[in-house]
Order: C-alpha cells, then sequence, then structure tokens
C-alpha cells in the first residue's frame, strides 16, 4: 500500500482508527488530517504534527460514557467529567501520550483541547480546532465559507470565523464552557486586523 499521509507512523494510526471508529468518524479523521495538511506551512507547523493531531483527535469519540469514565480515573483526568462530549479530547490526548508514545506536546495538547480551545492556544490546537470544523465532509454551510475564507483572507481570518460560528451554534444549546469563552477572547485579541 502506498502511504496516503507523507509521515512515518500514519499508516499505523489509520490501522488503529479502523479498529476503533465507526466509517464516518474514520472519514472525518482523514478529512481532517488533509485539511491540516492544507493548512500547515499557512499555521506554521509541521506535515508530521498535521497529521498526527488531526488523524487521532477522535480517537476516543465513540467511546460511551462509563469507558470515558472509567478511561479518565485512569490517567487521573479530573474536569469534564460530566461531559462525554469534551471528554473525549482529554482521554484521547492522554492515550496518545501513554499509550502511543506520542511526545511532541503542542500535538498532544491539541488533542487535549480540541472540543474547547483554549486561551493561549498553540498553532497546532488553532490548525486543528480550523481543520475539525471546516474539513470538507462537513456539510453546513459555515465549513465551506471557511475553506473560502482561508484562501481569501488567511488562516487568522478564517479561524476567528469558525470560532464565531462555531460558538453562536454552540451558545444555542448550552452554556459555553469557560474555556471556549477564554479562547474566543484570547483569538479576538490575538489575532485582530
Ligand atoms: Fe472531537
Ligand atoms: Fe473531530
Amino acid at each position: 500500500m502506498v502511504a496516503k499521509f507523507p509521515v512515518a507512523r500514519a499508516d499505523e494510526y489509520l490501522a488503529l482508527l479502523r479498529e476503533r471508529l465507526p466509517e464516518k468518524t474514520y472519514a472525518h479523521t482523514v478529512s481532517v488530517a488533509e485539511m491540516m495538511l492544507l493548512v500547515a506551512d499557512r499555521a506554521g507547523i509541521s506535515a508530521e504534527q498535521a497529521v498526527t493531531a488531526g488523524l487521532l483527535h477522535d480517537l476516543c469519540k465513540p467511546m460511551q460514557p462509563d469507558e470515558l469514565a472509567a478511561a479518565a480515573a485512569e490517567y487521573g483526568i479530573t474536569e469534564d467529567l460530566d461531559s462525554p462530549n469534551l471528554l473525549h479530547g482529554p482521554v484521547a490526548a492522554a492515550e496518545c501520550r501513554a499509550k502511543l508514545g506520542i511526545e511532541d506536546e503542542a500535538v498532544v495538547d491539541a488533542i487535549r483541547w480540541h472540543t474547547t480551545g483554549r486561551a493561549g492556544w498553540s498553532r497546532v490546537g488553532q490548525a486543528l480546532y480550523f481543520s475539525d470544523y471546516g474539513e470538507p465532509l462537513r456539510t453546513h454551510a459555515g465549513a465551506a465559507e471557511a475553506r473560502a475564507m482561508l484562501e481569501r483572507e488567511g488562516f487568522e481570518a478564517a479561524l476567528l470565523f469558525v470560532i464565531e460560528n462555531k460558538l453562536s451554534h454552540v451558545r444555542k444549546r448550552f452554556t459555553l464552557h469557560p474555556s471556549s469563552e477564554a479562547f474566543a477572547e484570547w483569538a479576538g485579541r490575538e489575532f485582530a486586523s
């Protein structure tokens, strides 16, 4: 098989995802990795960081709440225990470090925070947040607009667009997580034109 991604361990990660993820989530993670490769230069991250974070960010997405709770206890995770939607990020990050031996802390941290973002987040995290929302298998109108903005106005403007769109969508249904609020405020200051 010809390697699809220019990263030594990509085939190993793809095989793991094949075992663990339903088809739709598998296709999404491949698409996020492709999107991250597309933005890697513009975001200032390496191909290795792009592919690793993109492929592995939803490794724990299909886990049931009780499995996530057990894994969180195993890894000593104490935040977001009441929210499986958020907890799949911290649990995947801990698993990447402990079981896959991923040592790039920017990659682990991007996966850790991908459900909310955080103030002062690294470029890998920012690229993951953008790509998770804007990858081409996402069918909402915001995804296509995010990709168009990337081409038209560059990475930082497109990221601000994604943050604003995602948070206004989340606000309609849930109380916003404090880390999401902090991420939006920080990015607004950091990337204001
Ligand atoms: Fe996720
Ligand atoms: Fe995702």
